[in-house]
């Protein structure tokens, strides 16, 4: 992958959900500093609140359903191919793309999950950690690769559980630092490429 060098790189952010970091990803990207800008949003899911961001910033977006998800995988890197886009940043995408697609995609990509990896890969992350009465948890920005939540960690932050928090209140925590963090570790990862 060429160095970045002042340019920013073409982006493309997949959501299934809610996209609040989408929306913190997006207003980043804004930033003069920022090494990447926003061209493109997956979503597997029309109903996506996270697409009224795409919308309201006027970025691209295109729906794919999954039914069968090899054909869905080739539309998108038919779009990403397209589109020139150089990184994703993987931000609540409920879907596990195939070996088949990081491979031909060829470009990094990113995924923020919401615990310490490797710890508590997979879903259900908050109510599995709450179960153990782990004392942290946190968040993780870490490298795509063939296996769930398990490629290369670029960056984590912790938060502190106490007594009182439920799902609802770990999942706000943890939300917050994630805002920060993904924008944080994304300019880390890229320059150091
Ligand atoms: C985040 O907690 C992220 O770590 C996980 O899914 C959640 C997505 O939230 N992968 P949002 O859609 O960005 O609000």
């Amino acid at each position: 992958m060429e160095k970045f060098l002042g340019k920013k790189i073409s982006t493309a952010v997949f959501i299934s959900g809610r996209g609040s970091n989408l929306k913190s990803l997006i207003n980043f990207s804004k930033k003069k500093k920022s090494p990447i800008k926003i061209d493109l949003v997956i979503s597997n899911n029309p109903e996506a609140k996270g697409l009224t961001y795409a919308k309201k910033s006027k970025i691209k977006f295109f729906i794919y359903n999954f039914k069968d998800p090899s054909l869905s995988e080739k539309k998108i890197l038919n779009k990403l191919k397209i589109f020139q886009i150089k990184l994703i940043c993987l931000a609540g995408f409920m879907r596990i793309l195939s070996v088949k697609f990081i491979k031909k995609f060829n470009y990094p990509i990113l995924n923020i999950h919401p615990s310490l990896l490797p710890k508590y890969k997979g879903i259900h992350t908050h109510i599995r950690v709450l179960k153990n009465k782990e004392k942290l948890s946190g968040s993780t920005v870490h490298l795509v690769n063939s296996k769930l939540d398990s490629g290369k960690i670029i960056l984590q932050k912790k938060v502190r559980i106490l007594n009182s928090d439920n799902v609802k209140s770990l999942e706000k925590k943890i939300l917050k630092i994630e805002h920060k963090l993904y924008p944080k570790a994304i300019s880390i990862f890229l320059s150091n490429l």
